[in-house]
């Protein structure tokens, strides 16, 4: 079966069908999923009953994976390529460290200097009802400011932490994961490397602007944030078992919403490939 492109809505995404990921994928295949990815930002490949190490060889197409030494507590101890975004207890009743994952607007690795180019989720228990992922299209909200915005914005730097939503962190983790994951600059403006189209680079893990306060800088990353996450530039992704979404971190941003009843699971595993270097750090 030849393989063809659905778009998932207006801003971006598109399915890709008739592509069976448990199978071999030739060059001249994987050259068209490539080449839709660049062009809509997130694919989703749905059916796709695959094993983890399938899971990691087709990622593995895309480039390097990172082996999650950012992120220590979450990744698979045996399979330090797969992150486990998860809100199974521990073995001990405890709640799991991923349970809040994602849960602010994000592009995956920002907080490192090798900030991620894609990821691959594989949706592995979902709730009956909700469990969502939303993601938007970064080029769009570029392009879409004013004249002047792009002029005040240019050369501005970010400053990304490794932050997590709510309830999950006591001092002791938030002190943890500064140690580990010490704020990190990043230019607001960045150029994709294989596109080279301009997309802006901010989120709700970001605190302040290099050289500004945080007050200072609060009205400009909320505007941003809330402008780039205006309704026509996004797509609501409704979770199935053996759902595969790869997104491109350069382009695009996303959030779990964690819009499903406590008790419920959600159980996913994602790879992430590595990006190009970019930023520094700023204490
Ligand atoms: C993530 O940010 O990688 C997780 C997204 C999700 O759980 O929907």
């Amino acid at each position: 079966m030849a393989i063809s492109f659905r778009p998932l809505s207006y801003a971006l995404g598109a399915e890709v069908q008739g592509v069976d990921l448990a199978g071999p994928l030739s060059n001249s295949e994987f050259d068209q999923i490539h080449r839709t990815f660049l062009e809509r930002g997130i694919l989703l490949f749905r059916d796709q009953k695959i094993s983890r190490e399938q899971h990691i060889a087709f990622s593995r197409r895309f480039g390097e994976l990172d082996t999650h030494d950012a992120l220590p507590r979450d990744r698979d101890p045996d399979y330090p390529e797969l992150l486990l975004v998860t809100n199974i207890p521990k073995a001990n009743g405890a709640p799991s460290d991923s349970k809040y994952t994602g849960q602010l607007w994000h592009s995956d690795m920002s907080f490192t200097l090798v900030p991620s180019l894609g990821s691959l989720l594989r949706g592995i228990k979902i709730p009956p009802v909700g469990g969502d992922t939303m993601f938007t299209n970064m080029y769009m909200a570029y392009d879409t400011l004013s004249d002047g915005m792009k002029k005040m914005i240019e050369g501005l730097h970010a400053i990304h932490t490794g932050s997590r939503k709510i309830v999950d962190l006591s001092a002791e983790r938030a002190a943890e994961q500064k140690k580990l994951n010490p704020p990190i600059a990043q230019p607001v403006v960045r150029v994709h490397p294989e596109t080279g189209r301009k997309a802006l680079y901010i989120g709700e893990k970001v605190s302040c602007f290099v050289d500004m306060t945080e007050a200072e800088s609060r009205p400009l990353i909320d505007y941003l944030v809330r402008h780039a996450t205006r309704p026509q530039f996004v797509y609501r992704h409704q979770w199935r078992p053996d759902d595969i979404v790869l997104w491109d971190n350069r382009c695009t941003m996303h959030i779990a919403l964690g819009d499903y009843a406590e008790g419920e699971i959600r159980h996913l595993e994602r790879t992430t490939i590595k990006g190009t270097p970019s930023g520094y750090y700023q204490q």
